[in-house]
């Protein structure tokens, strides 16, 4: 069912008037890369690219500060889709998984107390290169060295309460997206407004 729904609509936006190519493209993983948000197929094949997706936590202090509504602004008025969007408390487990590159740093247990101390907002995002572009948005490690007018440059100045969280790379966007959440929390969904601001 879901598959032939995807089907109808590839042959509507692809404008592929034979279904052997449209069928071509399902099996070619396409669907599966639409479904999980990942980039496939570039534009050049005249499919459209399916964009990628990051992951983007409001930190305990963010959350503490009534910041969750301007953080959520800023990513909503750069053109971005949420596709995914809940409130927890981290467990210490959940947190030693997230930051597993950082578990040996003389600064973790610190961080681990600040991670867990309330309840943290995580948020996956979806758009053209929203990687990338988030880190910028968020802003340098250190809210010190941190341009104005990015979260940590404008809401931040010590490095151990910088705010937000967020990918750092596509690889480590989708290895934290399954951390944080399940498939089944993630929605696929057309913005109104996708060809001004999703669709490059
Ligand atoms: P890191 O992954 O290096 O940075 P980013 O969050 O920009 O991807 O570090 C993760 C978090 O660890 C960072 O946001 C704040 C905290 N941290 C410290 O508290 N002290 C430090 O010296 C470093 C490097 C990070």
């Amino acid at each position: 069912m879901l598959q032939r729904c995807i089907f109808k609509r590839l042959q509507q936006r692809c404008c592929l008037g034979n279904q052997d190519a449209t069928k071509s493209l399902l099996s070619s993983g396409f669907a599966s890369a639409l479904l999980g948000g990942h980039r496939a197929a570039g534009s050049k094949s005249g499919v459209p690219d399916v964009k990628e997706r990051t992951l983007i936590a409001v930190k305990p202090d963010g959350v503490q500060r009534r910041l969750v509504g301007q953080i959520i602004q800023r990513f909503e008025q750069r053109g971005f889709k949420l596709v995914g969007l809940k409130m927890l408390q981290v467990s210490d487990d959940l947190l030693s998984q997230h930051y597993c590159e950082l578990r040996t740093k003389p600064f973790y247990p610190r961080l681990q107390e600040y991670m867990t101390s309330g309840p943290v907002v995580v948020m996956v995002w979806e758009g053209h290169k929203v990687v990338q572009a988030s880190r910028t948005m968020v802003g340098h490690t250190n809210p010190l060295e941190a341009q104005a007018g990015t979260i940590r440059g404008d809401f931040s100045f010590h490095i151990s309460r910088n705010v937000v969280h967020a990918s750092d790379s596509l690889d480590g966007a989708q290895r934290e997206i399954q951390l944080w959440f399940q498939k089944k929390e993630l929605l696929n969904w057309d913005c109104f407004d996708q060809t001004l601001t999703c669709e490059v």
